[in-house]
């Protein structure tokens, strides 16, 4: 049975694959996997025009459908955006928000945290993207996570922290083959609770699944779970490679 600790895990597709028929192959391959393991939660986030078929092929129960943004407006003129009730139409239950590739093309702060509000208000679950450009000596990366949490969650209440799930993602480590070490992530998923203490409180902060992301693959899986101490993993590249994300999805098993 599914709860608000099963392990997470998390396809981002990005910008692939070139084809909904390719879509629906990959789809199809993880959902084999997923129907597999129902004690953890398999969740794949395509780009927007595969949602609605691909939502056709995950019956409640196998593999959730993400997205991997959204718009904080309800409707209107806003050429090109898509709203959080327009994505829970589609059957989306979890919805990325704060990626680096987003902030890369200028999403502030400020832009997440009105995402962050509009995906909680259409009763859809965030998973809210932390995490620093580079690493140094001195600490101050982890001042950069604090201020990334402070303000994403500021209007957010402590009765809907619950529903935020959070993703350590070192824009070093995404898609460059350099994970962070296991120590390096249960450090920081240590820190991120800690903030999360300190904004809210412990109980509310222990309710929060952190993942990390950024170069999971199929080998590092393994040391990245056991000590890393996460709640599972935000997966990109190794997620549009079926055996790797099998090899992924087995590895995050419940911990008692
Ligand atoms: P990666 O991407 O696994 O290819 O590093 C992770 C992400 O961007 O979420």
């Amino acid at each position: 049975m599914i709860t608000t600790h099963s392990p997470l895990i998390v396809a981002n597709w990005k910008m692939n694959p070139a084809t909904p028929k390719d879509a629906k192959e990959l789809f199809v391959a993880i959902r084999a996997t997923a129907k597999k393991f129902n004690d953890r939660e398999v969740v794949i986030a395509p780009p927007f025009p595969f949602l609605t078929e691909l939502g056709k092929l995950a019956p409640s129960g196998s593999v959730g459908l993400g997205a991997q943004s959204v718009f904080y407006e309800e409707k209107g003129a806003f050429t090109g955006e898509v709203s959080a009730t327009m994505l829970a139409a589609t059957g989306v239950q979890y919805v990325i928000v704060g990626h680096s590739e987003r902030r890369a093309l200028g999403e502030d702060d400020v832009v997440v945290a009105k995402k962050l509000s509009a995906v909680l208000k259409a009763k859809l679950l965030p998973i809210l993207c932390v995490g620093e450009q580079t690493r140094d000596a001195s600490g101050a990366f982890f001042d950069v996570v604090k201020e990334q949490l402070t303000a994403a969650l500021t209007d957010v209440p402590k009765s809907r922290l619950q529903h935020v799930t959070i993703a350590y993602e070192p824009v070093w480590a995404i898609g460059t083959g350099k994970n962070a070490t296991a120590a390096d992530v249960e450090e920081m998923q240590l820190y991120i609770r800690k903030v999360l203490t300190n904004l809210y409180d412990r109980t509310a902060a222990g309710k929060v699944r952190v993942l990390y992301g950024g170069s999971v693959n199929a080998k590092n899986v393994e040391m990245l779970y056991r000590e890393g101490a996460v709640n599972g993993f935000l997966v990109g590249g190794a997620s549009l490679r079926p055996a790797d994300f099998s090899m992924i999805i087995k590895t995050t098993e419940p911990k008692v």
